[in-house]
């Protein structure tokens, strides 16, 4: 290197270092935006950005306001080193997150301690907020989400299984996760309370790709299931379809199953194998809620050559509600905002939403949808 090159690397690593301080707060988008689960938090990610673009514009805030995102990757350990990054940067005000129920909850101990609000778009699992009432909890109330809990999933599902589709046999499979243990065990309770029988109880793992013996075996078992209820996510749901077709397990033998696998990238996985299959969302689709009609036209205009998630419209509204909390706080005070979050009352696209003492939505919408792998859509079934 020249002499007058070194002067000039030196001049420029100046003035970085001495350049003008960034000051503007960040609301953390904590999700798995790399691996299977990358494309549902990467759509939350886009949809937290869109809101914190819009309060920018609108002039709001004497701050410029960024959605900062951290990538969990699905896996609770991966939460735990992210959440510590993000309590410890004090320009973070708050956290939308986490989507897997498993992550968010090792995560909102962390978040406890430091302490910072988070606000979970679409982690279902009760112990997500039911946790903060325990004895041992290290910090004030601080988590809430908009979207319902899967007792409420699992147990429409279970009667959505006996009432409308008359099922009284079913097999039970789960990923062994949070999520996908939890809501299975909802879904056999419901179903047994109605007088359903479950014949057969498996779990797999995320990840696995070969379930043909575990489905020769539901199949051949005298106990006959007339169905599969499977807690997990839609890389396995979408395996699970496309061997169980293989094996000549379709209609009237049916597949239900929850949020986590109602995702357009079931179609990847199982191609036409996605037909007829039934995924229960929590909440009601943006496409069917009036007031999220400007969203979707603008989200639509904003990120043109995006497909949108299932849950985009629930991490768009996790941003709103943060921001209308620091807004009342008088400012982005971590402490302030948890306290103005419990007092929420908001008026968004997912209508109104208010939080029990749990820190719970108060609305217990759960919607049953089929897939219909030409539209690559969920229809409603009412
Ligand atoms: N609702 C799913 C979960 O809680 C995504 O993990």
């Amino acid at each position: 290197m020249t002499f007058r090159k070194a002067l000039v690397v030196a001049a420029v690593a100046l003035s970085a270092a001495c350049g003008p301080k960034d000051t503007s707060i960040k609301i953390a988008v904590a999700v798995p935006l790399t691996g299977d689960m990358g494309t549902e938090g990467q759509g939350l990610r886009r949809a937290v950005e869109l809101a914190v673009e819009e309060a920018n514009a609108s002039g709001r805030f004497p701050y410029k306001l960024v959605a900062a995102p951290y990538d969990d990757r699905a896996d609770p350990k991966e939460a735990v080193n992210v959440a510590n990054l993000i309590a410890s940067d004090p320009r973070v005000v708050a956290v939308v997150g986490h989507y897997n129920s498993g992550c968010a909850i090792s995560a909102a101990k962390v978040y406890a301690r430091a302490p910072v609000a988070m606000v979970s778009p679409a982690a279902t699992n009760p112990e997500v907020t039911a946790q903060q009432n325990s004895a041992d909890w290290a910090g004030p109330r601080m988590v809430f989400r908009v979207v319902p809990t899967d007792d409420v999933q699992g147990s429409y599902a279970a009667t959505f299984a006996s009432k409308k589709l008359g099922k009284k046999r079913m097999a039970l499979l789960h990923d062994k996760t949070a999520y996908g243990q939890g809501l299975a065990e909802q879904f056999k309770k419901t179903f047994l309370e109605q007088g359903g029988k479950i014949v057969s109880e498996d779990g797999i793992s995320v990840g696995d790709k070969d379930f043909k013996a575990l489905l020769t075996k539901i199949k051949n078992d005298p106990s006959k299931a007339e169905g599969i209820y499977f807690g997990g996510l839609y890389t396995e749901a979408g395996l699970l379809l496309k061997q169980m077709r293989e094996l000549a397990l379709k209609h009237p033998f049916a597949f239900i199953s929850g949020d986590g696998s109602m995702t357009f990238g079931l179609f990847d996985v199982a191609g036409d194998a996605a037909d007829g299959a039934y995924l229960s969302i929590v909440g009601v689709p943006a496409d069917e809620l009036a007031s999220a009609k400007k969203f979707v036209e603008d989200y639509k205009a904003r990120f043109p050559n995006d497909e949108r998630k299932p849950f985009d419209h629930f991490g768009y509204e996790a941003a709103n509600i943060i921001m209308a909390a620091m807004e009342r706080a008088g400012g982005p005070d971590r402490v302030k905002v948890i306290e103005e979050l419990r007092k929420t009352k908001h008026q968004g696209v997912l209508g109104t939403t208010v939080f029990d003492d749990k820190g719970d939505t108060t609305s217990k919408i759960v919607t049953m949808t089929r897939a219909v792998a030409k539209k690559r859509a969920f229809d409603s079934v009412r």
